[in-house]
């Protein structure tokens, strides 16, 4: 696999990640809940600079509920505050500045001891594309929240969004980029079209979401498909191409064909809430229970 991600590009997004990181509270990462950790770039641990961090799992609702809990309990443990939710909704929108509010408790008191009372939480979104970083900025703005406008001196031509009473966030998120550790991260990120679909084989990334499948969601390929699904992918394959009707002209399956219509129906949800990464780890429900 040869992915590449323009280093001069990648370079830049990143000092200009360090720069806005110095000017804000907190850092709102945005990572698909479907992959929790391959859509998670580490980079942003080294710049975070001992900010607040708080991880929203996007798209939560193609995700599996109980994998994103255990996912949330699992970035929890490791010391950010969590949230799992549809950026699309923009009445999902109070929770994020209530878990603002609560990750930066203690900046709000500091101040209050000072005597300084209304200086916003400054925040700041950042996570790798595709991820809904605008969706979710879209729907603050929705919200009603009005741009603050530039602040001479502190914040030079920055853009603030107002966001709720207490927050104020740039309006440009952070681009960070996926880290391919290995081929499987590619195949991850390809499954849910985090890459370009150029980039990679369908074909071969049709394979590894059939086997997955197979592995952990067996019955969501029974139930869309309505086809025995043991065998190898390249079988799983054909049978979809066979029942979905797409041949080609000598009455052959289509095989890439069936491949596309497989990765169009994970992508939308058709096939079921599905988490293609599994946190080793109980949720509080889960361990309350044992
Ligand atoms: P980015 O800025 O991080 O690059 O991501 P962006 O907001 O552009 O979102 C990428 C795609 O993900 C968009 O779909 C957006 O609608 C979708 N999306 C964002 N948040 C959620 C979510 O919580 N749940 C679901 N299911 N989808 C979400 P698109 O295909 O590019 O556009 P559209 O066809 O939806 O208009």
């Amino acid at each position: 696999m040869n992915v590449q991600w323009y280093p001069g590009h990648m370079t830049k997004a990143m000092r200009q990640m360090q720069e806005d990181i110095k000017l804000i509270d907190i850092i709102i990462e945005l990572i698909d809940a479907r992959i929790p950790l391959a859509s998670k770039n580490p980079d942003i641990d080294k710049l975070s600079n001992g900010k607040a961090r708080l991880i929203i799992l996007n798209k939560c609702d193609l995700a599996d509920e109980r994998e994103t809990k255990r996912w949330e309990a699992y970035y929890r443990e490791k010391g950010f505050y969590t949230l799992k939710m549809d950026a699309r909704k923009s009445g999902s929108m109070k929770p994020v500045v209530d878990k603002i509010e609560e990750a930066c408790a203690e900046k709000l008191e500091k101040n209050r001891r000072k005597g300084i009372i209304n200086r916003p939480l400054r925040a700041m979104i950042a996570g790798i594309p595709n991820v809904g970083k605008s969706t979710l900025i879209n729907s603050i703005v929705r919200k009603g929240s009005a741009k603050v406008g530039d602040k001479p001196g502190v914040t030079k031509g920055k853009q603030w969004i107002k966001f709720g009473k207490t927050v104020e966030l740039l309006d440009t998120p952070g681009v960070l980029w996926p880290k391919f550790e290995d081929k499987e991260v590619g195949l991850k990120l390809a499954s849910i079209g985090s890459i370009n679909d150029t980039i990679l084989d369908m074909g071969e990334v049709a394979a590894y979401v059939i086997e997955y499948l197979q592995n952990n969601y067996c019955n969501a390929l029974k139930e869309r498909y309505n086809i025995e699904v043991d065998g190898e992918p390249h079988e799983i394959t054909e049978r979809i191409a066979v029942i979905r009707g797409a041949l080609k002209k000598g009455g052959e399956p289509d095989t890439d064909k069936a491949a596309l219509l497989l990765i169009d129906d994970l992508r939308s949800g058709r096939l079921g809430r599905i988490s293609l990464e599994k946190a080793e780890i109980k949720d509080e429900e889960e361990k309350e229970q044992e």
